[in-house]
C-alpha cells in the first residue's frame, strides 16, 4: 500500500478507514502549561496530521476540541477529514454510563461524534508496540482476523518513572535505529515510525513541541528495506515500557495474558 502525507489512511474490516499516524496528547496535566495542547494540535493539522488521539481523563480535552474547530472555522479542514479517537476511563465500564460519559466527551470537544470510542483500560493497554516490544503474535493474530492495530507510545514513552519501566535502555538511543536514521537522514524516532506504519500498524506519538510534531509526520518519503525490516524486528526484547504494575492484581489486569 502505497502511503503519503497526503493519503494515509488504511481500510478498517467495517468499511471505515483511519489515518495511520496521530498525534497522541496524553502529557501529565500538572507540568504542562494551559494551551500547549491546543497549539499542538493546530499545529499538527496544519503540518498535515489528521487523526488525534485523546480522552477526557488527559484533562485537555476542550483544548483538542477547540484546536479541531477553529481549523474546520478557518476552513483548513472539513470534520469528515479529522479522525478523533476517544476513550472510556475505567470507572465508568458500567453499561448505563457508556453512554453519557460519550456524551461528556462530545460536549467537551464541542464535535457530534467521535470516529472510535476505545474502552481505555485494560484492552486498550495491549497495543504498546515499538521495536523493543514488536508484538509478533499480536500482529499476526490481528492480521488474520482484519483487525488494526493501534500503536500507543510507539517511541518508547516519556520515560516517567513513576509510571515506565525503564529498566528498558532508551528505544530512540538505540545504535541500530541511529544508524539507519543516518542513512536515511533521519532519526531514530523517525525510523522507529516508519517501522510500524510500513508493517500497517497506526502510530500514534505524543508531542506538544513544533519541531517534533513535524519530524513525526516526516515518514512517507523513505522506506525501510526487507532486510532493515528484519534487523528492527530482531531488536524485540518481549519488555514493556508500560507496564502499570500497581494495578497487576486486578482481576483483569490484561499483561498477565499470552498476548
Ligand atoms: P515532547 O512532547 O516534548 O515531544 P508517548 O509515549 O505518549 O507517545 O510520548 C512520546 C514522548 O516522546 C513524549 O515525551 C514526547 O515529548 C517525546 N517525543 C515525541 N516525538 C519525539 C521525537 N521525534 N524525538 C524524541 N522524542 C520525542
Amino acid at each position: 500500500m502505497h502511503l503519503s502525507a497526503a493519503n494515509h489512511r488504511i481500510p478498517l474490516s467495517d468499511g471505515n478507514s483511519i489515518p495511520i499516524i496521530g498525534l497522541g496528547t496524553f502529557s501529565e496535566p500538572q507540568w504542562t502549561p494551559k494551551g500547549i495542547c491546543a497549539t499542538s494540535v493546530k499545529a499538527a493539522i496544519d503540518i498535515g496530521y489528521r487523526h488525534i488521539d485523546g480522552a477526557y481523563i488527559y484533562q485537555n480535552e476542550h483544548e483538542v476540541g477547540e484546536a479541531i474547530q477553529e481549523k474546520i472555522a478557518e476552513g483548513k479542514v472539513r470534520r469528515e477529514d479529522i479522525f478523533y479517537c476517544g476513550k472510556l476511563w475505567a470507572t465508568n465500564h458500567e453499561p448505563e454510563m457508556v453512554r453519557p460519559t460519550l456524551e461528556r466527551t462530545l460536549k467537551t470537544l464541542q464535535l457530534d461524534y467521535v470516529d472510535l470510542y476505545i474502552i481505555e483500560i485494560p484492552m486498550a493497554l495491549k497495543v504498546e508496540c515499538h521495536p523493543y516490544f514488536t508484538q509478533p503474535k499480536l500482529l499476526k493474530f490481528c492480521q488474520q482476523h482484519e483487525i488494526v492495530i493501534v500503536a500507543y507510545s510507539p517511541l518508547g514513552t516519556s520515560r516517567n518513572e513513576t509510571w515506565v519501566n525503564v529498566s528498558s535502555p532508551p528505544l530512540l538511543k538505540d545504535e541500530l535505529l541511529n544508524s539507519l536514521g543516518k542513512k536515511y537522514n533521519k532519526t531514530a524516532a523517525q525510523v522507529v515510525l516508519r517501522f510500524n506504519i510500513q508493517r500497517g500498524v497506526v502510530v500514534i506519538p505524543k508531542s506538544f513541541n513544533p519541531e517534533r510534531i513535524k519530524e513525526n509526520f516526516q515518514i512517507f518519503d523513505f522506506s525501510l528495506t526487507e532486510e532493515e525490516m528484519k534487523d528492527i524486528e530482531a531488536l524485540n526484547k518481549n519488555i514493556r515500557f508500560v507496564e502499570m504494575l500497581m494495578w497487576s492484581d486486578h482481576p483483569e489486569y490484561p499483561f498477565h495474558d499470552e498476548y
